[in-house]
């Protein structure tokens, strides 16, 4: 089966590469030449753990292709996905879905008869049939099918996301565009994954609905770890507690400073704008939105209470930057919101991260300085700030750090630490609902 995808992002990139190991033969189309070289010459645009040795044994087994040449990579494609980037517009925090469209207008009269054009990008609910009436209106005579296929991956485990999930969702109009997805999709159908095939709209609102709730569950511990605060509760506990009950489950309920990234933020906003212009309401998601921008807030105050006295020319050391472990995206990532609060206060900050400096430097104030290692991170700083949950802090030597420092203030913002353990080491040590 030949299949092309366009857009060689976090999803393009992994779906491409793993639809290959499905066995299909793919091509991965982006407008951006850079990237396509860099992944010619074998070199990922993105870090996510195990991607560059399957791009390499599907472009040795002649599986998987690049170029940024679209008219006449997708001729002979039997399914075209779309997955390009459907970013927050600037102001009113929609879908901006100009890139979905221009591709649309872009591949609409290089189609082959019955090709499938299928959204796996996050899209608003009527996307997919505003696709097809682009392509339609560009190329009347075609005869193609439009679906929805949404994706579930997260950043730092799409791979494992990819090849076992929960489930895949199917938005269809035809039988045809059910069988051609159904082959494609063949490997996971073998190993009992449930396939749920339904009306385009729903599978559009299944991600949207999906992401929010986890969003949701999110923002509820975020909030309930500040009365535990007041009422001596340990957030860990009531966490565990919570999760034990099948119909909550025990999966995000861990506190942090807030959710961020490439989607949780995009999407829960996106939804929110779908539902006004829809007379509909979403009262519970802009609770979430407003609880997670409160949580953030929440974080610089306890950093700064916990500083005693002035942050003046205070040394900060912090500890990761990227929204989360075992990735190097910075999209809306808490710590672009965090450290520029603390570097108004005239705060002398070091930052050190294991992937994500590069894209951290587009994105702070220049005024922050970036350390190589933890130790030129934690040397000589009056405080400590653990951002990002990387195995590498997990696993740092905790009392040579306190050697090392000048002052004995450590802030945990992602609990990753031990109460006990912390103040026997003589930290003077700060956390998260405990
Ligand atoms: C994806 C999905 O699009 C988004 O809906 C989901 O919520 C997050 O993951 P992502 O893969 O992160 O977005 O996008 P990005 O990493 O920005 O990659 C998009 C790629 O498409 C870029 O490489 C860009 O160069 C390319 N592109 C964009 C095109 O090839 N053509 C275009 O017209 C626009
Ligand atoms: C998410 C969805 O999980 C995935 O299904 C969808 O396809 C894309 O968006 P991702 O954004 O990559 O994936 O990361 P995820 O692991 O979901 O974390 C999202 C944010 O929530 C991160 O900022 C993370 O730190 C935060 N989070 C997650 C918590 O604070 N606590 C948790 O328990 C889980």
């Amino acid at each position: 089966m030949n299949i092309s995808i366009i857009g060689a992002g976090y999803v393009g990139l992994v779906s491409g590469a793993c639809f290959a190991e499905f066995g299909a033969s793919v091509t991965c189309i982006d407008n951006n030449k850079g990237r396509i070289e860099k992944l010619n010459n074998g070199i990922m645009p993105i870090y996510e753990p195990g991607l560059s040795d399957l791009v390499a044994s599907n472009v040795d087994s002649e599986k998987l292709f690049f170029t940024s040449n679209l008219s006449n990579s997708i001729k002979d494609s039997d399914l075209v996905f779309i997955a390009v980037g459907t970013p927050a517009r600037r102001g009113d925090g929609h879908a901006d879905l100009k890139y979905v469209y221009a591709v649309a207008e872009e591949i609409a009269n290089n189609l082959k008869e019955d090709a499938v054009i299928v959204n796996k990008s996050t899209v608003p609910v009527g996307t997919a049939r505003e696709v097809k009436r682009v392509i339609k209106k560009a190329n009347p005579k075609l005869n193609f099918h439009v679906a929805s296929n949404p994706e579930f991956l997260r950043e730092g485990s799409a791979i494992n996301d990819f090849m076992k999930p929960d489930r895949v969702i199917l938005g269809l109009e035809s039988e045809h565009s059910k069988n051609v997805l159904s082959d494609l999709y063949k490997p996971l159908i073998d190993i009992k994954t449930p396939i749920l095939s339904t009306d385009l709209e729903s599978a559009e609102l299944i991600k949207y609905a999906s992401n929010a709730f986890l969003a949701t569950k999110v923002s509820f511990i975020n909030e309930i770890s500040l009365l535990c605060e007041k009422t001596g509760a340990d957030v860990h506990k009531v966490a565990e507690g919570m999760g034990l009950d099948s119909r909550i489950g025990s999966k995000f309920l861990q506190v942090g400073p807030g959710y961020g990234g490439s989607c949780f933020p995009k999407d829960t906003q996106a939804l929110v704008r779908m539902a006004q212009e829809n007379e509909a309401s979403t009262r519970i998601v802009e609770a979430v939105i407003e609880v997670n921008a409160s949580q953030k807030a929440r974080m610089i105050s306890k950093i700064r209470g916990a500083i005693d006295g002035s942050i003046l020319d205070k040394k900060i050391g912090v500890l990761g930057l990227t929204f989360k472990a075992e990735t190097d995206d910075m999209r809306d990532a808490p710590s672009l919101s965090i450290l520029p609060a603390l570097l108004d206060k005239g705060a002398n900050i070091i930052a050190h991260d294991p992937e994500g400096i590069e894209e951290a430097k587009k994105l702070l104030p220049n005024s922050l300085q970036y350390g190589e290692s933890i130790e030129e991170v934690v040397k000589d700083a009056d405080a400590i700030i653990l951002m990002t949950e990387w195995i590498d802090y997990r696993e740092m030597d905790l009392e040579l750090i306190k050697k090392m420092m000048k002052g004995d203030i450590f802030i945990d913002l992602r609990n990753i630490f031990n109460k006990k353990e912390m103040k026997s080491l003589g930290y003077k040590y700060y956390c998260i609902g405990r």
